[in-house]
């Protein structure tokens, strides 16, 4: 596994008066446009929280994901994951909304450090706000086998839609 050296790269929440995102290019241009022009409106009406991926010192954003409070109708969500569960009609999540890395920048590991920032920090958030899981929409066939290859799990009635449970991240910080 490509680990990055962490002393080199840092993921903090975005800023737009001290990160430069015009010449990111991740080769998906619904996500470029959404850094570029559309996030600074969604973190005004906290409709998602953007965190961005830097190397230290440097103002040039290499990747971003967003978080959001979200939820999941119980029927949606496999048989075998609901057993046991309360009947609530919906069940509380996170939704990573957004998750890229600049095509400069591919391969190195840095896509699975900023996966990895996203799970602990929706983990993290459960003790204030409770999270059943990490959901993510995925934009093509790429990003699902991205998602795919770190364990989550396809809805049954929406191939473009995955989550991890927070069981499952919860063990995966434990180890
Ligand atoms: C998907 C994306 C984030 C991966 O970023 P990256 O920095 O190249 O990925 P990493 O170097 O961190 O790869 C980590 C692991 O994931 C694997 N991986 C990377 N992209 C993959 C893909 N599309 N499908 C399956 N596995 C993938 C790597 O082989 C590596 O596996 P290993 O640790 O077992 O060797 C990047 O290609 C991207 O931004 N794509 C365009 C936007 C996008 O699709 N975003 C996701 C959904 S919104």
């Amino acid at each position: 596994m490509c680990q990055p050296d962490d002393s080199q790269y840092l993921i903090e929440p975005f800023d737009k008066s001290c990160h430069n995102r015009s010449a990111f290019d991740c080769g998906v241009e619904s996500l470029d446009l959404y850094l570029q022009k559309q996030i600074d409106q969604d973190l005004k009406r906290k409709i998602a929280a953007p965190f961005v991926l830097l190397e230290v010192g440097q103002p040039e954003v290499l990747g971003y994901y967003t978080l959001s409070a979200f939820s999941v109708h119980l029927g949606e969500l496999p048989a075998d994951m609901t057993k046991g569960l309360p009947r609530y009609p919906d069940m509380p999540a996170t939704l990573l909304g957004r998750l890229a890395v600049d095509q400069t920048y591919r391969g190195r590991g840095l896509g699975e450090f900023l996966l990895m920032d996203a799970l602990h920090r929706s983990l993290k958030q459960t003790a204030k706000i409770a999270s059943f899981a990490v959901v993510v929409d995925t934009v093509n066939e790429d990003a699902r086998t991205f998602y795919l290859h770190f364990g989550f799990l396809p809805f049954p009635d929406r191939a473009d839609r995955l989550f991890l449970p927070m069981k499952t991240i919860e063990k995966l910080f434990r180890s």
